[in-house]
């Protein structure tokens, strides 16, 4: 067998077209520009490239975006005054803090600073809170992203069977609670797990979210099971070019899988996508307006009930 690649670039591209027209909407009736602020603290390699991307993309689909780069040296209280502005602007309907965070500075002491309203990561105390309990909620960007990977290629969850390995607040623990409530079975597990090819032999859909490069081999996989490969590592290859790879070993992978993400171009273009998504949903909620939950990830149209609806005012 040799799985079909899914194309997260070409599926996000659906998605922030979907954005982009919710943008314009919202212009248009509304006279709203939802606006994201990103916030940088210090000068680590991949997270500038990953605020740059997600700046960049933001402006694409007609977002206003702001991009604040603060030095490593700025203080906790530094950085907690830029957020409290940032929760009374009006004109910002969405904060992210690009983590990881220097060692001085308390994480959760930040992410607790942010507007639940306006915290379109998802990581507030409030939001994981409330995802757990099944209400409303902004959820974080990347088990979206996942999820609506998985339903393109399968239109039924109920009964499946999930791993997900890796158990971060970003990614593994709200990714469970999301395909549980979508009706699998998950398996929750974590490097330390003992039998983890047997457990994830048994699985119909493996996430890999563990950040170990090549860890999931393909022995390990149950034949024609769906693989999402989350990870983002760096590694050297044979001639000496750094590269990045997955936590799956993709080619032998590749050969049991029915499906399988790529890295880099599967997981990693959703999440900037959701990222938009829940800036505009922010943007729509703060104001008492419609929620908008269903866009059809296929066409990138509006969700039929939407079509041709003034939905917005
Ligand atoms: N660092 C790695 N992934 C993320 C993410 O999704 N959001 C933020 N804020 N920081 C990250």
């Amino acid at each position: 067998m040799n799985a079909i690649r899914i194309d997260g670039k070409a599926i996000a591209e659906i998605l922030r077209a979907r954005v982009a027209w919710e943008v314009a909407v919202l212009q248009e009736e509304c006279d709203v520009t939802p606006g994201l602020a990103v916030v940088l603290v210090g000068k680590d390699p991949a997270s500038s490239v990953y605020v740059k991307t997600k700046t960049r993309q933001a402006e694409a689909v007609g977002l206003k975006s702001q991009q604040y780069v603060l030095p490593s040296s700025v203080t906790e209280t530094e950085l907690l005054t830029l957020i409290e502005a940032l929760n009374l602007d009006e004109s910002i309907d969405g904060i992210l803090v690009q983590l990881p965070l220097p060692g001085h500075i308390d994480r959760l002491r930040v992410l607790e600073a942010i507007d639940p309203a306006k915290d379109v990561d998802g990581f507030h105390p409030y939001n994981v809170g409330r995802l757990a309990a099944g209400c409303p909620a902004l959820a974080p960007c990347t088990p979206l992203g996942v999820v609506h990977l998985i339903k393109t290629v399968v239109s039924d969850l109920n009964g499946l069977d999930v791993i997900v390995i890796g158990r971060s607040n970003i990614v593994g623990k709200p990714l469970a609670i999301l395909l549980g409530d979508a009706g699998c079975t998950v398996t929750g597990a974590q490097l330390q797990t003992r039998n983890l090819p047997e457990l994830c032999r048994r699985a119909d859909i493996v996430v890999a979210a563990a950040g170990c490069a090549g860890l999931v081999r393909g022995e390990w996989l149950k034949p024609g099971a769906i693989v999402i490969d989350v990870g983002i590592n760096r590694a050297i290859d044979s001639t000496g070019v750094t590269k990045l790879v997955g936590d799956v070993a993709f080619a032998e992978a590749s050969k049991r899988a029915s499906y399988i993400t790529p890295v880099p171009g599967g997981v990693g273009p959703m999440t900037v996508a959701y990222l938009l998504a829940n800036t505009v949903n922010a943007a729509i909620s703060r104001r008492g307006l419609s929620l908008v939950t269903d866009r059809d990830a296929a066409s990138g149209q509006p969700a039929s009930e939407m079509r041709g609806v003034r939905w917005i005012c």
